[in-house]
């Protein structure tokens, strides 16, 4: 089967899966890794939920609290990682892109719009994410402890959210396979996609 892959197919299949694990949320790639650089320099790794996929934009997106640490680390350098790995697929894929953060614009209110009311109470938290507090603390309002938030209890959340989109460049994607592994780069052009094989 190996033997069969193609490049052009290789890159078009990697994208279809990204877009599938975006509305699958048992798939291993919809919680990938995602990496920027902290104000040292210094890569900072952490899990988010993949909430938007667009292959023809090369595009990927998550949402964010704009108070978070992440949102100053775009802020101040653009380029992060995503890394993947679905063990049903044996498949890896570590991108580079360029990060963009949306925050009193139209991408925000759109995501915000459809954004269910669960998701919406992690933006109605008190504190900045990261900030220091003197016991542990969930950071939500005493009264929306066990429950989700009414619709009109969740708007002041939209003042915090914001969503990250990020530029897929390149990818690196390999693929374990008992009969040994295969590896390829892809490189975007505009939107065209340059590959090579490499070694695993
Ligand atoms: C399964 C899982 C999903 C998560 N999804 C998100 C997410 O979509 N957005 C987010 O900001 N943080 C998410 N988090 C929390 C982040 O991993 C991280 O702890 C938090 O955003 C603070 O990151 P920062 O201090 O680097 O900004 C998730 C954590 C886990 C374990």
């Amino acid at each position: 089967m190996a033997d069969a892959l193609q490049l052009d197919r290789v890159v078009y299949d990697a994208w279809a899966e990204l877009a599938h694990a975006v509305v699958k949320r048992q798939h291993a790639f919809h919680t990938p890794t995602f990496v920027s650089l902290d104000l040292d320099g210094a890569p900072v790794a952490r899990t988010v939920v993949m909430r938007a996929v667009s292959t023809e934009r090369a595009e990927i997106r998550c949402h964010t609290d704009r108070r978070s640490p992440k949102i100053r680390e775009i802020t101040r350098d653009p380029r992060v990682s995503w890394h993947f790995y679905a063990p049903e697929l044996k498949l890896q894929l570590r991108l580079k892109a360029s990060a963009t953060a949306h925050f009193d614009d139209q991408v925000a209110d759109d995501a915000w719009a459809k954004s269910s009311l669960s998701s919406r109470r992690c933006y109605l938290a008190p504190s900045s994410p990261g900030a220091e507090c003197a016991q542990p603390s969930p950071n939500l309002p005493e009264h929306l402890l066990g429950r989700v938030p009414t619709l009109e209890e969740s708007l002041p959340g939209r003042e915090n959210f914001s969503v990250i989109s990020t530029t897929v460049d390149e990818m690196d994607w390999l693929w374990l396979a008992a009969d040994g592994h295969r590896r390829a780069r892809f490189t975007r052009v505009g939107t065209e996609w340059r590959g090579s094989w490499i070694e695993a």
